[in-house]
């Protein structure tokens, strides 16, 4: 999502010089094939924008991979810079750096001032790792590495994965797939399932009865949908497009010794996952009972970024919530 985000932004502020990779072309977790791929191809700036990515269930089941891979990644991809001698590198960090009893909103000098949230410490550490890498680098080599952290970022090319999705793309899914439901349109659901996957056995789309019971399984009911923790943890959402404008203005603009350690990126107001729920509904037309399983962990109970910095530098958001919500409804749907 990142990635493709600011591939964009580049393209339409003129660069045409532009070197990317897919997973299935490089392994960054490869430092052999890491090193190969930046002494042949010499970038001058590097945007660090893969990792391993989830919400709460993929975060907290798949703790060995998330430490690993997000840490080889990071190691790898900044000494390799630092060997080819890239110019700049811009690192993407995560809003889960924070401890979580810090006091909100999240302002980039709480980092390390007591213990993390526990189902995402994995990812979390090796953010942190990366941050430092960054940090050290430019202490020792001399380097220009900056890192930034964005919030909960949502928009065109997001996992829809009911399984490892995070939070927004996970509503705009169920509640579309409720409403689907609840209207009995058995033919649209089996076309969804069957492009974006979750776990199917082939040929059993038109199985209304196994339909049923796999939309079950994620909480999705022909009269309700059961929605994991209570609603009330508060969470702040920044549309894509707009942290790729974030990240190419800090990377025209900005050197590490003007950025500092890191710089949040946020959209400066939060909103309960009720509330969420309440606005993906309106927006996708889902009419039905909304319940909520207080059995499952709700998280971190707010994470609100302090913006002053990077307002201070001259940049803000400019896409509202409802109209990014709608415009990725729309990318999902078609
Ligand atoms: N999404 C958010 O809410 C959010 C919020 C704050 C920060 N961020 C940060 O933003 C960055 C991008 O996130 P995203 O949401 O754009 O995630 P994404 O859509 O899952 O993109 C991550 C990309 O990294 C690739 N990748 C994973 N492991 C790789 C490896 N070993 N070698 C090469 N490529 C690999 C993935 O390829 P495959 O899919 O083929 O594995 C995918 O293309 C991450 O650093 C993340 O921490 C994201």
């Amino acid at each position: 999502m990142v990635g493709s985000a600011i591939m964009k932004r580049l393209e339409a502020n003129g660069y045409t010089n532009l070197l990317c990779r897919s997973h299935a072309q490089l392994d960054l977790t490869r430092q052999r094939d890491v090193e190969d791929f930046f002494q042949e191809e010499r970038p001058d700036y590097v945007f660090l924008c893969a990792g391993k990515v989830g919400g709460i269930l993929a975060n907290s089941t798949y703790t060995a991979q998330f430490i690993y891979e997000n840490i080889m990644i990071a190691a790898n991809v900044i000494h390799a810079s630092y060997t080819s001698g890239v110019k700049k590198l811009l690192n993407l960090g995560s809003s889960c750096i924070y401890p979580r009893e810090a006091p909100q909103p999240l302002k980039e000098e709480y980092l390390l001032t007591s213990e993390l949230e526990p189902t995402n410490e994995a990812y979390a550490i090796a953010k942190i790792a990366a941050i430092k890498l960054c940090r050290y680098y430019n202490e020792q080599y001399g380097t220009n590495f900056s890192s930034v952290m964005p919030t909960n970022l949502y928009g065109q090319n997001d996992n829809f994965d009911l399984e490892t999705s995070h939070v927004l793309p996970a509503l705009i899914r169920k509640l579309h797939l409720a409403k689907l439901l609840s209207q009995k349109d058995y033919a649209s659901i089996a076309r969804d399932l069957e492009r974006f996957g979750n776990n199917l056995p082939a040929g059993s789309s038109d199985d209304l009865d196994l339909l049923a019971t796999h939309l079950s399984g994620f909480g999705i009911h022909p009269d309700r949908i059961v929605l994991w923790g209570t609603g009330a943890p508060k969470r702040e959402f920044l549309y894509a497009d707009d942290l790729s404008a974030a990240a190419v203005f800090l990377m025209e603009r900005y050197d590490a010794s003007d950025i500092g350690e890191f710089i949040n990126i946020g959209a400066g107001k939060d909103r309960t996952i009720r509330e969420m729920a309440e606005t993906i509904s309106r927006i996708v037309g889902y009419k039905g009972r909304i319940e909520w399983d207080g059995t499952h962990p709700d998280g971190t109970p707010q994470k609100l970024l302090d913006i002053s910095r990077i307002q201070s530098k001259g940049w803000r958001a400019d896409t509202p919530l409802e109209k990014g919500i709608e415009k990725t409804y729309k990318w999902y749907f078609q």
